[in-house]
């Protein structure tokens, strides 16, 4: 498995690329931190016989994916599976006070990103003529709009018909497309989103943190490993009849 993974320098980019290593594959991870080539230092010191290294590019950037993904090619000499996993909060401010570019940014990260890289890679698959699979970072909240969301929910409702209508594009050549929409998870993302979320209601992080877990019916957050897990599933050939989904992994949390 070749594998190319955006914002893999932490939380559950990191933990994708990482699965795709255990697992025996090669990954190019991509990120605008730069911190992404000490992670990918890390994973190789796990994998020395793995093909594994750290590309910085902010997925925003049509000439940064651009070399992001010709250099990606390079290294691992062709691509099975891309995870589209960059991705951003935004602001937590109502709609009425919301500044245009900060709205904006979020789409441009979020989803134009998502596309950005689609696009190059979803070329190479084509002109390997192999098949392939690309795996899209949406959201719960792409499912249900959330007062002070309404650029993140946006980006990430546009990830999840991106996905459909890529998938059907691309169906007939072999190329599956779906999407993941996390519920809360573990990371440093929705750390931030509960310290905001304190900061605003002039309580306890621990208070929000419990706020959230009480809603989760699986009674805790969500793990890297939890979202590697069915990137792993979504990338195998038991999945090779499932295209075009948005597959929530969120605890049991659903809105209606
Ligand atoms: N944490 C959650 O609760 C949660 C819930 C639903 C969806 N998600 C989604 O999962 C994905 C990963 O989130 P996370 O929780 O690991 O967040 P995180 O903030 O820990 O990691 C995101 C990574 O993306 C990178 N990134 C940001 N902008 C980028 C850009 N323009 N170009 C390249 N890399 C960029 C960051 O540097 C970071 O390493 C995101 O798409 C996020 O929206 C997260």
């Amino acid at each position: 498995m070749r594998a190319i993974v955006t914002g893999a320098a932490r939380g559950l980019g990191e933990a994708i690329a990482t699965r795709i290593v255990e697992d025996g594959g090669d990954v190019v991870l991509v990120d605008v931190d730069p911190a992404v080539e000490v992670t990918a230092k890390r994973l190789s010191a796990k994998a020395p016989a793995a093909t594994i290294a750290g590309v910085v590019a902010d997925v925003a950037l049509v000439e940064e994916c651009a070399s992001a993904v010709s250099g990606a090619l390079a290294v691992l000499g062709g691509v099975d599976l891309l995870v589209n996993n960059a991705g951003i909060g935004g602001p937590s401010t109502p709609v009425v006070s919301t500044e245009p570019e900060a709205f904006r940014h979020v789409l441009d990260v979020n989803l134009v990103g998502t596309f950005l890289v689609s696009r190059l890679v979803a070329s190479a698959m084509l002109a390997q003529g192999a098949g392939g699979s690309i795996v899209n970072m949406g959201s719960l909240f792409g499912q249900q709009g959330v007062p002070g969301g309404a650029a993140y929910s946006a980006s990430k409702a546009g990830v999840a018909l991106l996905t459909q209508s890529m998938a059907r594009e691309l169906a007939p050549q072999g190329i599956r497309v779906n999407a993941i929409a996390p519920g809360h998870m573990a990371t440093e993302m929705h750390w931030d989103e509960l310290r905001a979320r304190a900061e605003r209601a002039g309580t306890s992080f621990e208070e929000q943190l419990a706020a959230v877990r009480a809603e989760i019916p699986l009674g805790r957050h969500g793990t890297g490993a939890d979202i590697a897990g069915v990137v792993t599933w979504l990338a195998s050939a038991d999945a090779s009849y499932v295209t075009g989904q948005t597959i929530g992994v969120n605890g049991g949390v659903f809105h209606n």
